[in-house]
């Protein structure tokens, strides 16, 4: 049983089944959802976040690593499953026994995904990825045609099917960045020469949570949803997760492991980067940049602590950091809420970003392994599912 009194994260899985219906509630023209669960979830826990996505209407899942998606098939998960971040020599067998859809970008893909279809004697599902300005993985448009005519022989010799024609925005949380529209004018350009190819995937899908939310251009039959599913903004400029429905998944809390009256003048953790005003209390959260707390936040990290606001004083250490509580009063045992939904006051994911120079997505994700995520709302599940 995983110590959950120090530090630990609960994810409200009712949270992720409503985030999972409002967004599939903003879909236009007949689109999809697919949920994204590639890095544990965004650090909520793979398989309770899959299953809640599932439970609410999410019709693929898609995953970063194979890993993932061979974890999503080894806990009976059945549905449209894709698998975008490959290398040669991976488990393409495995994938395509498995009944992964995978992501191909290159000839070298194209030639792994045709010997595991081979193997396992049948065809691999496919998903062509196209660069369509995001300048990191896909194939660059010089080399599309090439890929998309060699794809469709090999579909033809019956070795793959390609399932779906894709792409990534680079900047879809930055409304009306006109990157925007330069990607969306190269996907159609490159769905029309894998038209030309001869290729009718039965989904192309360029959006993200941001796209999602904001262009409903780039819907078209499949959107690939991660942070909003989770209840975290995309950016700020995009807007704040209640803006559309959304609640925040997890709550960040911890137990104060020791409250001490301290003079002025007393330098606090390590380097010092952080002296008393005056005499105080200081109250140490056993939480460190080990578990996911940025070092970045020294000095800035908001916590709720003792019903008000305080901010990271000095450095984050490895397991934990402190805050000055003032004239406060405060007891070891004592609860602060790192962040969560709002509900009591506390801080915000994004609240958190804002203050470490970071993306909320980099907050939740980088959670550690030690923290243990603990996992509620499924009796509600079960509930609903029995009325
Ligand atoms: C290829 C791809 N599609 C979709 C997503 C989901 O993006 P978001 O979390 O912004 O919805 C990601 C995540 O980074 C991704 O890498």
């Amino acid at each position: 049983m995983p110590e959950t009194r120090r530090l630990r994260a609960d994810i409200d899985l009712a949270a992720v089944r409503s985030n999972v219906r409002a967004l599939r509630g903003r879909l236009t023209g007949g689109a999809a959802l697919m949920a994204v669960v590639k890095a544990d979830a965004y650090g909520h826990g793979l398989l309770p976040c899959a299953r809640a996505a599932r439970a609410a209407g999410a019709g693929w899942l898609g995953a970063a690593t194979p890993e993932e998606a061979l974890a999503l098939r080894a806990a009976g998960d059945t549905g449209r499953v894709l698998c975008w971040l490959w290398v040669p020599g991976g488990p393409w067998r495995s994938a395509v026994e498995a009944d992964i859809d995978v992501s191909v970008s290159a000839r070298w893909a194209l030639a792994e995904a045709v010997a595991a279809a081979r193997a396992a004697g049948r065809p691999a599902r496919i998903h062509l990825k196209v660069d369509t300005g995001l300048g990191r993985g896909g194939c660059p448009p010089a080399d599309w045609a090439d890929l998309t005519a060699a794809a469709r022989a090999a579909e033809a010799e019956g070795a793959v099917l390609v399932a779906g024609v894709w792409s990534h925005l680079a900047r879809a949380d930055e409304p009306g960045d006109p990157s925007i529209a330069a990607q969306e004018e190269a996907f159609a350009e490159a769905l029309a020469v894998a038209e030309r190819a001869g290729l009718r995937p039965e989904v192309r899908h360029l959006a993200n949570s941001p796209a999602l939310l904001t262009l409903p251009a780039t819907h078209y039959d499949l959107v690939r949803a991660g942070i909003a599913v989770y209840g975290v903004s995309p950016s700020p400029e995009v807007g704040t997760p209640e803006d559309f429905g959304l609640r925040p998944a997890m709550t960040l809390r911890a137990t104060l492991a020791g409250v001490k009256r301290m003079p002025g003048g007393h330098g606090v953790s390590y380097g010092h980067r952080y002296t008393t005003p005056g005499d105080t209390t200081l109250a140490l959260i056993p939480a460190g940049y080990a578990d996911g707390i940025p070092r970045h936040a020294s000095g800035t990290g908001p916590v709720l602590v003792a019903g008000k606001w305080r901010t990271v004083a000095g450095t984050v250490a490895m397991d934990q950091f402190v805050v000055d509580l003032g004239g406060d009063a405060a007891e070891a045992g004592d609860e602060a809420l790192l962040f969560g939904p709002g509900d009591h006051g506390e801080p915000t994911v994004e609240d958190w970003a804002r203050a470490t120079g970071t993306i909320g997505y980099e907050i939740v994700t980088r959670i550690g392994a030690r923290v243990p995520r603990v996992h509620h709302g499924d009796e509600d599940r079960r509930a609903e599912a029995a009325s």
